[in-house]
């Protein structure tokens, strides 16, 4: 299979994005709508031949599916089900994990969210110094990315506190936002899977002790979000501001349940049902459109295409939407961290390169640093442009003009490219001559023909935004049934992890590097040489 693509891809090298694009038809016969969503992925080296190879590629996708959203163990290394979908069930039935219904658990876990988000948002539940003014989420990686994002995203909706996140266990991260902060208002949530994670459980002793200089009893401002209730109840949150969920739900999946409390806080509950509902939408486009006009099924195909065929390394996501700015981040997790894999489900090596590094910046400010390179350099990169049809800002659309305009020329630019004859035409009006004018020139040729893919929406509510991420979700889903491997297990962040654990004492001074090589040893005792 992966020969067969490659041949093909290689072939299509030759194939003209412009010619192709000059057929009226093109537009239509390479684009999928789906309520809000527009993909198009007419400007691609794909012809209708192509796309019969490709579907046929994912032809274990609707077995697959079917075990993914009803609850079979799919996460096989980690022996789970895969069912964050059930998160977003608002409509749906009966969810099984083995042979029990998790459905009226997730209900009611939604329900007791709901009304906590109520009461703070209300001025119900109180902190010491009154109604809550600001929230802290504390967590990382899928317990920061996910809301983090989506609470930026949906910024035009917020109508309760202001909302912070902190993760990183650098304690900048902290000590900058709790600056900002009055600790006598402030809601803490403390929002990790497992419980465990040094970065989560360093910020939130560091919170805790930073509230406990003025909170008389700062454990009733705090909530903790996860699947380890019993160490939660250990870190002295109590058991009515837990909101558990199970191990079915991955990290990076998870913003959907109660690691979206954060955002729930921040836009309502309206807004929350909103995005659940966009998701949902997702899901059931995902689990009955035909293969060839199915939305995460093409993204993922397109994705293959590029880096399994054509052998271009990377791609990048370039919303043009300064609100999704936290958007290529959030997708490096989800992308790179579940499709990052070399073995097989079976424990084979997988016969291809697996998931391509993800990359990118809000437009039009990247066009101002690394387009340079999209544009000229000798590495190709497929672009997925994002953009909304009309902003927010009612009062600004000459802005979101400009923002349109420069995303559809960027796209628009990479194909048709600059050839050395206009490059020539410009410099001679500019009255250069003879070899002059051929260097000139030369610096000022487009190759072109550089592909890219455009999703466009109306405009970037909670409900589009529920769509969005659910399709990116499904994309990688499918793009990992057909590399053959697990996407929902992460085992390749465990061993920076027990050797960040093994060389704290080392770093503190109170353990030798001796046993270290010596790259290691010489950082570790320049460190120290500078700490005194
Ligand atoms: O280190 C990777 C990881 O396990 C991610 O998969 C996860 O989203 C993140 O750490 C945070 O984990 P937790 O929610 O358990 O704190």
């Amino acid at each position: 299979m992966w020969n067969d693509l490659k041949q093909r891809a290689d072939a299509a090298r030759e194939n003209s994005i412009l010619e192709l694009c000059q057929q009226d038809s093109r537009f239509e016969d390479f684009s999928i709508k789906h309520g809000d969503l527009l993909f198009d992925y007419s400007k691609t080296h794909l012809k209708a031949a192509d796309l019969d190879m490709l579907v046929d590629m994912a032809k274990d996708v609707p077995t697959r599916r079917s075990a993914m959203f009803s609850g079979e163990k799919i996460n096989e290394t980690e022996g789970r089900a895969v069912l964050h979908t059930a998160l977003r069930n608002l409509d749906g039935g009966a969810v099984k994990v083995d042979g029990d219904d998790v459905m009226p658990e997730i209900t009611a876990t939604l329900k007791r969210m709901q009304q906590f988000a109520d009461d703070v948002r209300s001025g119900v539940f109180k902190g010491q110094g009154g109604a809550i003014t600001d929230v802290v989420n504390i967590g990382i990686g899928g317990s920061d990315l996910g809301p983090a994002m989506a609470t930026l995203a949906l910024a035009p909706y917020h109508n309760g506190p202001r909302t912070h996140f902190i993760s990183n266990v650098d304690g900048a991260d902290a000590a900058d936002k709790l600056a900002l902060l009055n600790p006598e208002t402030t809601l803490v949530i403390v929002a990790s899977k497992t419980f465990t994670t040094i970065e989560t459980m360093t910020n939130a002793t560091t919170v805790r002790k930073w509230m406990e200089t003025v909170v008389r009893d700062p454990g009733a401002q705090f909530v903790a979000v996860s699947t380890a209730t019993e160490k939660t109840a250990a870190f002295g949150i109590p058991s009515e501001r837990v909101f558990g969920f199970e191990d079915w739900v991955g990290g990076r999946y998870s913003m959907w349940g109660p690691i979206g409390l954060s955002l729930m806080l921040a836009v309502g509950l309206d807004a929350f049902e909103e995005f659940l509902r966009g998701a949902q939408d997702m899901d059931v486009h995902f689990e009955t459109a035909d293969l060839a006009k199915n939305m995460p099924v093409m993204l993922a195909l397109i994705g293959l295409w590029h880096h399994q065929g054509m052998g271009f390394p990377t791609r990048a996501v370039l919303p043009y939407d300064q609100r999704l700015s936290r958007l290529p981040a959030y997708l490096q997790q989800l992308e790179m961290e579940s499709n990052g894999k070399s073995v097989a489900m079976d424990g084979s090596a997988v016969e291809t390169v697996t998931g391509p590094v993800v990359w990118g910046e809000p437009g039009t400010n990247g066009q101002h640093a690394f387009y340079q390179l999209i544009h000229q350099g000798r590495t190709v990169v497929p672009c997925e442009f994002i953009v909304a049809a009309q902003g927010h800002e009612e009062h600004l659309t000459e802005h979101h003009t400009l923002l349109l305009a420069n995303c559809l020329a960027q796209s628009e630019a990479l194909m048709t490219g600059r050839s050395m004859d206009v490059a020539r035409g410009l410099m001679a009006a500019k009255g250069f001559e003879g070899a002059e004018l051929e260097r000139q020139a030369a610096h000022r040729v487009f190759e072109g023909n550089k592909p890219s893919t455009t999703l466009i929406y109306p405009k970037l509510t909670p409900f589009v935004l529920g769509q969005l991420i659910a399709l990116y979700e499904h994309r990688v889903f499918v793009e990992g049934v057909i590399l053959g491997i697990n996407s929902y297990d992460q085992w390749g962040v465990e061993l920076g992890k027990e050797l960040a654990v093994s060389l704290t004492p080392v770093v503190e001074g109170n353990q030798s590097a001796d046993n270290k090589d010596s790259s290691t040893r010489g950082l570790v005792e320049y460190v120290h040489s500078l700490r005194g």
